[in-house]
């Protein structure tokens, strides 16, 4: 029987995946270390399948190892018997609680069977909620900005946990940054807010990331060139990249795949 970290997505209902959906509607127990995963679980399984956890707010490291290891101790003798789910909003692989779980399973219960069920994690979320793109071959990393913080020096980057947004505001226009901050995002408690005034957001909010872009940043996507050079919007002189959804044998699907590859700059191996 399996242990199944189940990411929720950013807090909508309806983002949850269809395998999430199903893997809640089979357990036998869901397991949520908050009030916002419990409440989006809550609207596909019904609420005496909720097990409960506790958890100490501490930064305590000794603290943190004991709740985790009787977390896992109330968990793992469910997932023996039968299929429990540990829920986590966005992706349970991505700055989330359940890698203290997944560790602390393997350490004390190895005969647990673990699996994951990947969610809409607020790194791809942003984009679409800020109408944000990171466009092919560009770098974006990722980074925390609590207390204040402002990290600097990638061209582009999703600050998550952007508690005291004017101060960091304040570190990130010094280093030659425009920033936007979302609070929020696709979650149904609460306001969402999109805005590049950090004192529309100066109240606490852990729900709260920001995307920050170098100023001066020049985007070279072939396809930017339509907005200045070429208004004729004639794309048919290239090679085919893609399908047409025809049905295809192995060779040509590798052929255009390849191409696919090619046109986003990817020629190099297999
Ligand atoms: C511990 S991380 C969890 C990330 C999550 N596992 C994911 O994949 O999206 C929590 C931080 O993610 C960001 N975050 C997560 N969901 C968000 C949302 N719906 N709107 C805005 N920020 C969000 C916030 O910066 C928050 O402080």
């Amino acid at each position: 029987m399996t242990l199944y970290g189940v990411g929720l997505g950013p807090g909508e209902a309806d983002l949850v995946t269809v395998r999430g959906k199903h893997v809640l509607e089979e357990c036998d127990v869901v397991y949520s270390p908050g009030r916002l995963s419990r409440s989006v679980a809550l609207e596909h399984v019904d609420e005496s399948k909720i097990g409960d956890l506790d958890f100490p707010m501490t930064k305590d490291e000794e603290k943190l190892r004991a709740a985790w290891k009787e977390a896992a101790a109330e968990i793992a003798p469910n997932a023996r018997d039968g299929d429990v789910a540990f829920v986590t909003l966005g992706d349970p692989n991505v700055y989330s609680t359940f890698g203290h779980l997944r560790r602390t399973i393997d350490a004390f219960h190895p005969a647990v069977e673990l699996e994951i069920v990947p969610g809409v994690s607020a790194v791809t979320a942003f984009a679409t909620a800020m109408g944000v793109e990171i466009e092919a071959g560009a770098g974006l990393s990722l980074r925390e900005a609590a207390a204040g913080h402002s990290p600097t020096g990638p061209d582009r980057m999703i600050l998550f946990k952007v508690t005291d947004a004017p101060a960091t505001h304040e570190g990130l226009v010094e280093a030659g940054y425009d920033v936007t901050y979302g609070r929020r995002l696709f979650m149904e408690q609460g306001e969402t807010l999109v805005t590049d005034d950090p004192a529309e957001i100066d109240e606490r909010d852990y729900y709260t990331l920001a995307y920050a872009e170098k100023t001066d940043l020049e985007i070279e996507s072939a396809t930017a060139a339509f907005q200045t050079d070429d208004e004729s919007g004639d794309a048919s002189d290239g090679e085919p990249v893609a399908d047409g959804g025809r049905n295809l044998g192995d060779e040509e699907l590798v052929k255009i795949e390849r191409a696919e590859g090619c046109a986003q700059g990817d020629c190099g191996g297999n």
